[in-house]
């Protein structure tokens, strides 16, 4: 572990590389309990660098140095300086070649960072800084290099030997080893660089690109798995003529290969031409796999693929224009997903999670920008605010230059700067120069954090037909700077009259009216849009489809809220406006609690569920998606304080008394859900994925209702299905019942059939870690005595720890604060084993401003204890700091 304090790292101070490397030649010799690496690197210095010729300094941890030469002359102790991050030599001329040999131990990397096993194959993480964990190197993405590698090995126990790029040579040796070389003909930074070594086994298919050439398409995993790989490929496929057809790229090698491993700290690395991937966003299967999981699989696989282009062939100049490529990339993969399923639902899902977790990031301490100005580790900011907000970026230029515009836009990104390094200026460039467009004020979404607000006032004037809105912007201070400036805002929105219709829209000096749901650019602290000829007064529909990520208020009363939920045509404002109500709801609830009245749910709330039950003509999953009642976690984020009990309460009561007063309508609609269910067998498609959705959360009412009969059909479908979507939620379903013989009785048949499965055991884990029921955290610690847990694993960490931290409230935040201390115990624990995970496990306690006094008060008890327990990982020390400060 580091002995100094992390240093913060700023973006101001960027400077371009001293050196650049051509060519970078790496051997490895793998072994069992060592390997050894050997990087030749063809140098020469950065003639956009400056003149003379600088110390060479390559970064280069926990590497063990056994020989360097450069140009051929074997270096001394005294002719180069080694610490604990660099290596420093002094170049004699502007061209040369550098040869280190290194002693490595992926055998005992338990960070899962550079190269390390999983299970029994061997193979590496590079993304941020993971390369200098492997060899010394300018370990830095606006660094380029041609790669070859070559890899040696065991044969019998590692019989497949991949690298980036294509094979082109391999052998074998007398001591039963053997070798292969491959060439990876792109340029690409280090952090791109991939190597697998196992006994895997493939299925292998055919793309045929737009231009004729064919692409072998080849997805690895470990021998039990190779049943679970073809929704993967049918996934890639799917990805790569989407993106053939939506954005005009093709692939560009011969060969495309995904690797599957199951210890991987994230979701997946888009390598060049090798992908790695979390087993979970890899394999699935009806029998294995939920709805949920097949839906992530297809995401991640077009992700990590469109990757390709964005982030590979144009990648990022430095970590802080991470967004530029994971922003843009998550946008990508979020229309690939709305065009494979249904559109509307997919948005919804995608907005749910934003408003819940982004938004909260925004307002913890962690907050930062798109673009961050500095950090002190990198790993820290593969964040929902880089991700998904970054994604909602790129998605406000798509609706400001409209569609043809934006792909003007990204056409001219991609050929301006292929095979280049850099920033999400030149991205915004491309955007604003294919248009004829000014972006400066809107780029503010990049370097301004924080959740905008947006407050929204009417004024209609019956006697001028006149119908205005008044719109005020405002953003709340983050830790790195109290002053905001106005946001560019683009706002869509509709007018409906009485019947519900929307009505043309005329703004004040149009000649005439025109669309019927348009944008207008909020652009301004304060600002009045007047629409004409308004003949009764409106109802507006605001932010359509969530135009901007904003927290947008309007004075809507509870009738207008039922209204917009069956008349707007925009879905997802009508999936919107019943969370209003909901949210309206279960705010008055958590006042009745907090003033120890009775409970009193608004009945109009029950009377628009149940008119959506009896609406037959509404897709199934729309119908699911409006059932379900504002999460725990958005009522918190929602919250100037967070009471966790009166939430919790609130939400349980009026789940209970929708249970009840619809009774009926929900097992009718369960019925014949599950009678199609039965009858038909599984497939993975939209309507299909609609219909479950739907008998499950009706199944989930229905239990609370505590009928003999439910727990009957809950049995049958546990038994009975043909998948593990009505599996599970059956599961969930008992496991969060009272009744105790039969879920402990479903919980132990489960575990017994799937004890060989780790991602099913996953999800084993995570519905009993999930369950309100008291006694949760004990729970969770006797499960990780289970035989299937480990914590050296991060989808076990994820579906236990994560889960009971993350989204059982009412067990976690115990007023004892046991649930604190356990979780900072395992951070402590995880600290020395893997940082990445430790750090991303602390999130929960970050939160403690939320809180009243006594939890906060546990929670800042609690971070102080793992500020002082020892030696902290960068990335522990900047989260658990920040947090403190
Ligand atoms: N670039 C990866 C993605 O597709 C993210 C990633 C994978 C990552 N593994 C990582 C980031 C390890 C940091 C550390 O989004
Ligand atoms: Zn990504």
């Amino acid at each position: 572990m580091r002995t100094e304090q992390p240093k913060t790292i700023y973006l101001k101070d960027y400077k371009a590389p001293d050196y650049l490397i051509d060519e970078t030649h790496l051997t490895f010799e793998l072994h069992d309990d060592h390997t050894l690496v050997h990087a030749q690197l063809v140098m020469r210095r950065n003639p956009d660098a400056g003149t003379g010729l600088p110390p060479l300094v390559l970064d280069g941890q926990e590497l063990e140095l056994l020989s360097i030469k450069l140009d051929d002359a074997e270096l001394s102790t005294g002719d180069y300086q080694l610490t604990e991050a660099h290596l420093t030599v002094q170049p004699g001329a502007a061209s040369f070649v550098l040869d280190t040999s290194a002693r490595i131990h992926p055998e005992t990397n338990t960070a899962l960072e550079g190269l390390y096993k999983s299970g029994k194959m061997f193979c590496t993480q590079c993304e941020a800084e993971g390369f200098r964990k492997i060899t010394w190197y300018l370990d830095r993405p606006d660094v380029m290099s041609r790669f070859t590698t070559s890899l040696s090995a065991d044969k019998q126990q590692y019989p497949i030997l991949l690298s980036n790029g294509n094979p082109i040579a391999s052998g074998e040796d007398e001591d039963g080893r053997h070798w292969a070389t491959w060439e990876d003909p792109f340029k690409k930074p280090a952090y791109l660089f991939a190597l697998v070594a196992g006994d895997l086994w493939c299925i292998e298919d055919t793309f045929t690109r737009a231009s004729g050439k064919d692409v072998t398409l080849r997805i690895y995993v470990e021998p039990e798995n190779i049943d679970k790989c073809q929704h993967a490929m049918n996934s890639l496929k799917k990805s790569m003529k989407w993106d053939e057809e939506v954005y005009g790229r093709e692939y560009d090698l011969d060969i495309f290969m995904i690797v599957a491993v199951n210890d991987f700290n994230m979701g997946a690395m888009e390598n060049k031409g090798l992908n790695i991937f979390n087993s979970s966003c890899v394999l699935a299967k009806a029998e294995t796999a939920t709805d949920a999981a097949h839906q992530r699989v297809e995401a991640v696989v077009a992700h990590e693929y469109f990757h390709n282009w964005t982030g590979n062939r144009v990648t990022c100049r430095d970590w802080f224009q991470l967004s530029l490529k994971e922003g843009f990339t998550v946008y990508r993969d979020a229309g690939f997903s709305a065009d494979m399923n249904s559109a509307t639902v997919k948005r919804i899902e995608d907005v749910a999670y934003l408003r819940t977790h982004q938004f909260a990031e925004d307002g913890g301490p962690m907050a930062h920008p798109v673009r961050p100005a500095s950090f002190m580790e990198i790993s820290n900011f593969y964040t929902l605010t880089v991700y998904e907000k970054g994604s909602e970026v790129v998605g406000m230029i798509r609706t400001l230059l409209g569609a043809e515009g934006f792909r003007k836009g990204s056409d001219l990104f991609f050929e301006r700067h292929d095979g280049q390094a850099v920033t999400c200026d030149d991205f915004v460039k491309a955007m604003e120069d294919a248009n004829g467009v000014d972006l400066t004020q809107f780029k503010r979404w990049y370097s301004q954090a924080g959740t905008p607000r947006l407050a929204v006032t009417e004024a209609f004037s019956e006697a001028e037909g006149t119908y205005s809105l008044t719109f005020r912007q405002s953003c709340p201070p983050t830790p790195e700077s109290a002053e905001k400036l106005p946001f560019v805002i683009p706002v869509e929105l509709g007018l409906l009259n009485a019947e519900g219709q929307d009505i043309p829209l005329q703004l004040k000096g149009e000649a005439e009216p025109g669309a019927t749901s348009r944008v207008l650019s909020v652009t301004e602290a304060e600002q009045t849009f007047t629409f004409t000829g308004v003949k009764a007064k409106p109802l507006p529909s605001l932010l359509r489809g969530f135009s901007a990520p904003v927290k947008l208020s309007f004075p809507y009363n509870r009738d207008q809220l039922m209204f917009l939920m069956q008349h707007d045509s925009d879905g997802f404002n009508r999936w919107d406006a019943g969370q209003q109500l909901s949210v309206q709801v279960l705010q008055e609830l958590i006042g009745q609690h907090q003033a120890g009245q009775p409970l009193n749910v608004d009945t109009r709330l029950i009377t628009a569920f149940g008119t959506l039950l009896e609406d037959d003509s509404l897709d199934q999953a729309m119908v699911a998606e409006m059932l379900s009642l504002p999460g725990e976690a958005y009522l918190m984020e929602l919250s100037e304080v967070a009471d966790v009990e009166a939430i919790h309460a609130a939400r349980d009561f009026t789940r209970q008394r929708i249970a009840d007063e619809l009774f009926d309508a929900l097992l009718a609609r369960y019925t014949a859900s599950r009678e199609v269910s039965r009858a038909t067998p599984y497939e993975a498609s939209a309507e299909h994925f609609a219909r479950r959705s739907l008998q499950n959360i009706a199944l989930s009412y229905l239990m609370l209702s505590g009928h003999d009969a439910v727990l009957q059909a809950t049995l049958e479908q546990y038994e009975h299905c043909d998948n593990m979507t009505e599996r599970l939620a059956a599961l969930a379903v008992l496991v969060n019942s009272p009744f105790e013989a039969e879920r402990a009785k479903a919980l132990e048949a489960f575990a017994e059939h799937f004890k060989d499965n780790p991602l099913v055991m996953d999800q084993w884990f995570s519905v009993q870690a999930g369950s309100p029921l008291p006694g949760g955290l004990e729970r969770v610690k006797a499960l990780m005595q289970h035989p299937a847990f480990s914590v050296r694993n991060p989808n076990k960490v994820r579906a236990l720890i994560g889960a009971f931290a993350g989204q059982n409230h009412i067990n976690f935040h115990a007023l004892d604060g046991s649930g604190y201390r356990f979780l900072a115990d395992l951070v402590i624990e995880l600290n020395a084993l893997n940082p990445q995970i430790a750090s991303r496990q602390l999130t929960p306690l970050t939160r403690w401003r939320k809180f009243g006094e006594a939890r906060q008060a546990l929670m800042k008890g609690e971070l102080e204890r793992i500020k002082a327990s020892g030696s902290l990982s960068s990335d522990v020390f900047e989260v658990v700091s920040k947090s403190l400060a």
